[in-house]
């Protein structure tokens, strides 16, 4: 009997499910962890479009651009969206972190609008918010993921992307920019995230 079942479970298909991005680098991140699924990216499925973000929630991007891939092209897909909130910004900001200092904006642009921001704050708490929208056999599932930290008053380090070099999670000396990408993964909100999913997935499998 015992062979049998290993003989059916290597033969098994992975089933296959689009994880709703442009970014190769996330694409592989999420490649390497997601080993009994076969994940894809938009790119794969034919999808070259910018899928219009314009919900006023993270929960809400996550959901356009899951239901974009589902609803135009019938297939299993899930989709993240992040950002990082001040508390003395009242969570800006937030659901704009792409684009906070505007429409074309890079990266460092961001983080001298943010620094400019909280010149002279004494609360510099802020957390990094991912949320993933997973469409999944006709259901609907959402997870979470969340880090704590500050933000530093100067950049620290030439490592990650976005805000990373002001950003200093709580129980680390350094900032994401510091620290070895491995960690980062590990406790960072995409990585908390997608360890929330992984663990839905695996648990019905
Ligand atoms: P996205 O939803 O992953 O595209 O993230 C939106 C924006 O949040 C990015 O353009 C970055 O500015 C910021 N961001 C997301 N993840 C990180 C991160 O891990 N470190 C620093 N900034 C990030």
């Amino acid at each position: 009997m015992g062979y049998y079942s290993v003989e059916f479970d290597s033969l098994k298909m992975k089933e296959k499910l689009v994880f709703a991005t442009h970014n190769k680098h996330k694409l592989e991140e999420i490649q390497n962890i997601l080993k009994n699924y076969e994940v894809v990216g938009l790119r794969d499925i034919g999808c070259m479009e910018d899928i219009v973000e314009d919900a006023d929630d993270l929960q809400g991007n996550a959901k356009i651009k899951a239901d974009f891939v589902t609803n135009n092209y019938h297939i299993n897909c899930f989709a993240d969206d992040t950002g990082l909130e001040v508390e003395a910004l009242d969570g800006a900001p937030g659901v704009y972190s792409a684009r906070y200092a505007g429409e074309g904006c890079s990266y460092h642009d961001n983080v001298v609008k943010l620094l400019d921001a909280l010149r002279g704050a004494p609360n510099r708490r802020a957390r990094f918010r991912t949320v993933i929208a997973l469409n999944l056999n006709g259901k609907q599932y959402f997870f979470e993921g969340i880090v704590n930290g500050k933000i530093l008053e100067e950049e620290h380090g030439n490592g990650g992307f976005g805000y990373d070099p002001i950003f200093q999670p709580d129980g680390y000396e350094e900032t994401f920019a510091e620290m070895p990408m491995e960690i980062k993964n590990k406790i960072s909100h995409r990585g908390k995230a997608v360890q929330n999913l992984v663990k839905f997935l695996d648990s019905i499998r």
